[in-house]
């Protein structure tokens, strides 16, 4: 490897075609900050079609939470995602699929989507669904979760997508939340060459879900399974009976668009809730300009549907941006670690927009894979879900994009709906492993704990000033809950729960959460939730969880569990216990490490302290700081000398 830099300045020859460069993102910024409404208002006319204008911009209180832009405009974001494209790019292809098999493959023309999506839109509609209901989506990755998700835009239905390797207990919890009485799944999931049996875990999930009235199948495996004949629809014998037609429902700027369940620090998952003008204008935005998309290029985000980057940035984005975006079934290493590539080959992808997760683990694996395949017409690479370490920063740079792609580090969250801070290709330097700078409208600071603003070269905690039109809107069903989550701690900011400092330079770097979210393979996951799992076994009386640095995932999972008393801690307990974890919340949440404790260190008003656990986690015993306000100091030598020993 060369020489490493801590910083790479935009190249001449890159500002001459990007969308965006340095003296137009100054301009640009300035403007959107000085006079956001008007800035905004120029964005929403040249983005989005809509059948009627708004009364105003933006109407913004954090002391209530209340947030709206583009209130009484009114538009149908799969109108702008399909229809709009059709006079001029009717056969355009609008997905590539590529399946998990190297040699399944398919294209979907803007025309086919718009159509699929039509039929698919006609069928809700004879089972009822109209207008502000919600949708459960438990699919794979294959174009179906696309049609939808649009075809519930269409109808002015709200979606609530359910990442496929979520468990049976997942499903029931978000179905009920949102009170869903339509799913729409697939018979079996096909991933890395092994099936998941997602109908079977729908069913499963149904029977204490007795308001689901109906369930679509997609057929991807042809497997054999239970069917209800009330209740469950083949998508493939009945679709081709519905009219390709269907008029799009006029939706107000402010109606719901979707829901998405994300972890926080405490209690269950949040439904997260996106309206449909600012977020489909947010989305298409920062999708051309972060991207630097350009017309008729060929995109690819390797993200999960199940997840807001895929909802952001595989669908919503580039469709209305009328852009090619690339489907994947497959994961990374199937069937080697080079499939990234021989995609990127096969299909001429220009944009490719991955986890920083996936590129270490590729990493691992050796050049080999990367270089026997042609990665010349990739143009532009980026990163997203956690921070990313230089070496890896290195690796992506060099070897994938050997030396001459840039690299967008995109920070950004569920809550946010599209990207708020990142390096904006041909416009801001690359410094490796920091995100960079505000996109347009966005006004980071950083606060102290005490809630001081801190200047200039700072660290501390990542809070927003002002509103962004991507920003959501409440949490589905508790908007008190809402305003606890991010409004309560610091009055008149967006808290985002994460650590930053900002630099000399002005470019910001994400230190990790502050709170008990775990970020594992780019998964989000409360330990509370893991917490609520393990206490569901009855040997255990109590459970923490917590982080630790992991090589490949970012963080590990590391679990301290006190048994009932007289219950011994063998080994098969362990098992047991990781399994249920999988069952309750999915494989991704299994545990990677558990520790049977006598006991665990409590303040005397009986607060867990975490920090102490985190750090003998971390094998960083030096370091366990105050430890005088615990009930019973004995415990720590307890953990400490059990503790188990990794990496
Ligand atoms: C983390 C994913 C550093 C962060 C889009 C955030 C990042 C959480 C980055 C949101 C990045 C995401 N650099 N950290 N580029 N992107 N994060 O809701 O902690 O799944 O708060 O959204 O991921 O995760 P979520």
């Amino acid at each position: 490897m060369k020489e490493l830099l801590s910083r790479y300045p935009v190249s001449p020859q890159a500002t001459q075609n990007t969308h965006i460069n340095a003296d137009k993102y100054q301009q640009m910024y300035q403007q959107s900050i000085e006079q956001p409404d008007v800035f905004w208002a120029e964005q929403a006319e040249q983005f989005i079609d809509w059948y009627k204008p708004w009364k105003q911009v933006s109407e913004v209180n954090y002391q209530t939470a209340d947030i709206s832009w583009f209130k009484g405009g009114q538009l149908n974001v799969s109108y702008n995602c399909i229809d709009r494209h059709l006079a001029s790019k009717a056969n355009q292809t609008a997905i590539i699929f590529e399946g998990d098999e190297p040699t399944d493959d398919f294209r979907v023309s803007y025309q086919e989507l718009h159509d699929n999506v039509c039929r698919l839109a006609n069928l809700l509609k004879t089972r009822g669904v109209s207008k502000g209901d919600r949708v459960c989506i438990y699919m794979p990755m294959i174009p179906e979760v696309g049609y939808a998700m649009l075809a519930c835009a269409r109808i002015g239905a709200v979606h609530s997508v359910v990442f496929g390797g979520f468990s049976t207990e997942s499903i029931k919890a978000r179905v009920l939340d949102a009170d869903c009485q339509v799913v729409i799944t697939a018979d079996e999931g096909v991933r890395g060459g092994k099936k998941i049996p997602l109908k079977a875990n729908v069913d499963a999930a149904l029977v204490d879900c007795p308001d689901v009235h109906s369930v679509i199948m997609v057929e991807r495996t042809g497997v054999e399974v239970n069917w209800q004949d009330q209740r469950d629809v083949n998508y493939q014998e009945v679709i081709n009976h519905y009219e390709p037609m269907c008029e799009p429902e006029m939706m107000d700027a402010e109606d719901p668009l979707f829901i998405l369940y994300t972890s926080g620090s405490t209690g269950k998952p949040k439904g997260v809730l996106h309206t449909c003008g600012g977020y489909i204008l947010y989305a298409a935005m920062t999708h051309k300009y972060v991207f630097d998309y350009q017309e008729g290029e060929i995109y690819w985000c390797t993200a999960d549907a199940g997840w807001i980057t895929g909802h952001s940035y595989i669908f919503y984005g580039p469709l209305a941006n009328g852009a090619t975006t690339l489907v994947f079934e497959g994961v990374p290493t199937y069937p080697d670690a080079g499939r990234c590539w021989q995609v990127c080959e096969k299909h001429q992808v220009n944009i490719f927009y991955t986890a920083p997760t996936a590129i270490r683990a590729l990493m691992g694996l050796g050049d080999e894979l990367v270089e026997k395949h042609d990665r010349s017409s990739i143009r532009l690479l980026g990163t997203v879900g956690e921070p990313i370490n230089p070496e890896a920063w290195h690796w992506y740079y060099e070897v994938v994009g050997q030396s001459c792609c840039s690299i967008v580090d995109t920070w950004w969250q569920t809550e946010t709906g599209g990207i708020l801070i990142t390096s904006l290709p041909g416009a801001v330097d690359m410094k490796p492993g920091a995100a960079g700078k505000p996109f347009f409208g966005v006004k980071p600071a950083i606060v102290s704990k005490e809630g001081d603003v801190l200047e200039g070269e700072a660290r501390g905690r990542l809070v927003m000033t002002g509103s962004w039109p991507g920003q959501m809107r409440t949490v589905y069903g508790d908007h008190q809950r809402f305003f606890d989550t991010y409004f309560s701690q610091y009055t008149g900011y967006y808290f985002t729960g994460d650590g930053a400092k900002r630099d000399a330079d002005g470019f910001y770097w994400i230190t990790g959460r502050i709170d008990d979210v775990l970020n594992v393979s780019g998964h989000r996951l409360g330990t509370a939730e893991i917490e609520s799992a393990l206490v569901l076994h009855p040997k255990v009386a109590e459970a923490a969880v917590v982080g630790y640095p992991h090589e490949i995932k970012g963080q590990g999972i590391y679990c301290y569990v006190t048994l009932m008393s007289g219950v011994d801690c063998q080994q098969s307990l362990t098992e047991e216990l990781q399994a249920l974890v999988a069952d309750e919340l999915g494989r991704f949440a299994k545990p990677d490490y558990i520790q049977f404790a006598p006991g665990l260190p409590k303040t005397r008003s009986g607060k867990i302290m975490r920090r102490i656990l985190r750090k003998i986690a971390e094998n960083e015993l030096e370091n366990l700081g105050d430890t005088s306000t615990l009930a019973d100091p004995s415990v720590v030598k307890d953990l400490i000398d059990n503790r188990i020993v990794h990496g």
